[in-house]
């Protein structure tokens, strides 16, 4: 047996404090005990590593290098308070039953890089992530329960062993979004939360005083009523789901780029508060908010900002902590240390410092057939520029200054203000754009407000993009690949939205579409069944599949901003049978 922890009055400088020293753990290494709500409090906003030590097979198998200590530098400096480390175990096993030994190599890297983070001062939550569908889903007809229990609890005995001794900023979450629908498999997930919570007690250090979190099947808000809180949890423990809601809109799904109208907002207020609500019987658990995200590569920014900055405002405004995800292809582009959408983080951190933010706005009815946002001037190659009034959210705020970079532009010559709008003017615009202006970004002007966060207007040239070719035949696509198609961007490098319709006018994927507004209409799934990359649009292997077996011809209008329904800024490309 190895000694209990046990619990000391120290007395340091001068005055006394309640110290737990774990008798197996170095006396250096401090634990002060915190409560779940301390933690969650001080977590608050977090980012998720996402895709690295989560990534299968290994560390470094998919879109992102190993770990570094300066990515953890960059995230701190951003303002994030905590870190949480998704780790998949199911490659790293180097025997099987019963003892399902973990390759030691790789317990030693989850706890340097759980110290890396400790060390710059962030709050750590790690986990058990993929093997939550690899080998531990207790919701397949012929999942062996007996294996899945026994290779959890080893799991979890090596895991908390290994992270016994580290500080109360290290807090864990026995497995990511576990899959089941049922109360059966809800009985199944309270059976491993019990052995993980019987592994942190067998394993002695601070581990029966760490901060746990427990989750209900899928970490959804909606299954919450399955969620079974095992009995007598003696660990500080706090409640954790993800949220990213609504569908459409966080996976670019049917043409949904925009986001915002009253109605967006009382269904995201509803949800969370759902879940809030469902646990205040137990005493207001703390409740963590462990991922969150709408992809910057093609959503509307404007509509992102108002997503970021409600979702984060009601969250706070439910006691729930914010965890980011990041895949590593939507926010910190770690290669650089920079923010793929600043204004998103910056955004967060303000809301969370209890400032407004004014906010770009933009269009929100799904019916309009032109959409506004004052995140962008555009200008099409063959039209003049006039004055543009751009209005915004403002929340109580003024408007303080526009720069260019370091330029302060000229009130009253290069814009005017309103109470909340904001117009530049002709000659101001004509310095970058004009009939005959080259299409692409051409300058950002940073708008400072009284209080909250800066917004951006990007000044864009436009024309409609060109394609390498045109059409192909569906059979000639390589079987099982996706087809990419070179492209000449003349704008913003983003595709906003993608009509799949067959040669008699019918919608290859959801017919179901045709009931949507215009711009929605038919529309594909990003990365589902659309996709692009910095030179080339993409058209999956699934998209392929279904315009070969449709035995009809079919194109793919390619949709970029600024989306309205005929201003032509649309290619099309047609799979041919
Ligand atoms: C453990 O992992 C390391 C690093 O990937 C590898 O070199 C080693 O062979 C593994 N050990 C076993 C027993 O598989
Ligand atoms: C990580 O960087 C921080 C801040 O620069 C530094 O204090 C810390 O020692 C570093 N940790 C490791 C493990 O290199
Ligand atoms: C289920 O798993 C247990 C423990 O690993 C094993 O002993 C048993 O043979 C497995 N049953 C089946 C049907 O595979
Ligand atoms: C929980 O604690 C109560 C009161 O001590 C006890 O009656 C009950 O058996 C315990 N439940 C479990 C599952 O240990
Ligand atoms: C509990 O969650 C369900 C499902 O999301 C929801 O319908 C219900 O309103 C919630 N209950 C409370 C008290 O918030
Ligand atoms: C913050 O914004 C809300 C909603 O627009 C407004 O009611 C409130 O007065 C604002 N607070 C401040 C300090 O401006
Ligand atoms: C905004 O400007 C108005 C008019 O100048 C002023 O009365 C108000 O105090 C300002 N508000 C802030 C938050 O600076
Ligand atoms: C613009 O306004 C912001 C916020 O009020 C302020 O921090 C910044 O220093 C100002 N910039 C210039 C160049 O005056
Ligand atoms: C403006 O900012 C966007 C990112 O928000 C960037 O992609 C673009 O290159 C910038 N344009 C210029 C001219 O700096
Ligand atoms: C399909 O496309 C081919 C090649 O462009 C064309 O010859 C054929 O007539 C089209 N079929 C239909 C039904 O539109």
């Amino acid at each position: 047996m190895k000694p209990r922890a046990v619990i000391g009055a120290v007395a340091v400088a001068g005055f006394k404090r309640t110290l737990a020293q774990a008798l197996d753990c170095p006396i250096e290494n401090d634990f002060r005990p915190l409560s779940a709500g301390q933690w969650i409090e001080a977590a608050n906003p977090g980012w998720n590593a996402g895709n690295t030590l989560d990534a299968v097979p290994d560390e470094g198998s998919w879109n992102n290098a190993p770990l570094q200590n300066s990515t953890l530098s960059h995230v701190k400096s951003a303002g994030y308070k905590s870190v949480r480390i998704p780790v998949t175990y199911a490659d790293h096993f180097v025997t099987g039953s019963p003892e399902w030994k973990i390759n030691s190599t790789w317990l030693q890297r989850v706890s340097d890089v759980v110290d890396m983070a400790t060390s710059q001062g962030l709050y750590v939550i790690t986990n058990m992530h993929h093997d939550s569908w690899s080998w531990a889903d207790v919701s397949k007809p012929d999942a062996n329960q007996t294996m899945i229990q026994e290779k959890f609890y080893s799991s979890w005995l090596q895991i908390a062993k290994l992270l016994a001794c580290k500080s109360a900023m290290v807090a864990l979450e026995p497995i990511n979004e576990p899959p089941g629908t049922t109360a059966e498999h809800a009985e199944h997930l309270d059976k491993l939360n019990k052995l993980f919570l019987k592994a942190l007690a067998e394993t002695g250090g601070y581990n029966s005083q760490r901060v746990i979190t427990l989750s209900n099947l899928g970490m959804g808000a909606d299954r919450i009523q399955l969620f079974k809180r095992p009995e007598n949890v003696t660990n500080p423990w706090a409640y954790q789901f993800h949220f990213y809601s609504p569908y459409d809109f966080i996976f670019s799904a049917w043409g949904k780029t925009i986001w915002g109208s009253a109605a967006d907002k009382a269904a995201i207020a509803a949800e969370l508060s759902s879940v809030r609500g469902n646990l205040s019987a137990e005493a207001d658990v703390p409740i963590l908010l462990g991922e969150f995200d709408a992809s910057q590569l093609n959503l509307e920014p404007a509509a992102r900002w108002k997503w970021f900055d409600f979702v984060v405002r009601t969250a706070k405004s439910l006691g729930m902590t914010t965890v980011l995800w990041d895949n590593g292809l939507d926010n910190l582009d770690r290669a650089t240390g920079t923010w793929r959408d600043k204004i998103a983080v910056d955004i967060t951190m303000s809301v969370l410092r209890g400032e407004n933010n004014s906010l770009a706005d933009s269009t929100t009815d799904g019916s309009a057939t032109t959409q506004e946002s004052s995140a962008y001037v555009f200008n099409k190659v063959g039209s003049g520029v006039t004055d543009k009034t751009l209005p915004f959210i403002m929340n109580g705020n003024n408007f303080t200054n526009l720069t260019v970079g370091s330029a302060l532009l000229k009130e009253g010559e290069d814009y005017t203000l309103a109470d909340s709008a904001v117009t530049l003017k002709q000659a101001f615009l004509a310095k970058y754009l004009s009939a005959t202006a080259e299409p692409g970004t051409k300058a950002n002007i940073t708008v400072s407000f009284s209080a909250g966060a800066p917004s951006q207007i990007e000044l864009v040239q436009w024309d409609v993009p060109t394609l390498s070719w045109y059409s192909v035949p569906a059979k000639d696509v390589a079987k099982g690949s996706d087809l990419q198609i070179p492209i000449t961007w003349k704008g913003l490098h983003r595709v906003a939205a993608v009509k799949i319709a067959t040669s008699e006018g019918t919608y290859l994927f959801d017919d179901w579409t045709q009931y949507l507004p215009d711009l929605q209409k038919g529309r594909g799934t990003f990365n589902s069944q659309w996709n692009f990359d910095h030179d080339r649009v993409i058209i999956t292997k699934a998209a392929v599949e279904a315009a070969l077996a449709s035995g009809k011809n079919t194109t793919f209008t390619f949709e970029f901003y600024p989306r309205a329904a005929g201003n032509g800024n649309t290619v099309g490309f047609a799979l041919t049978a």
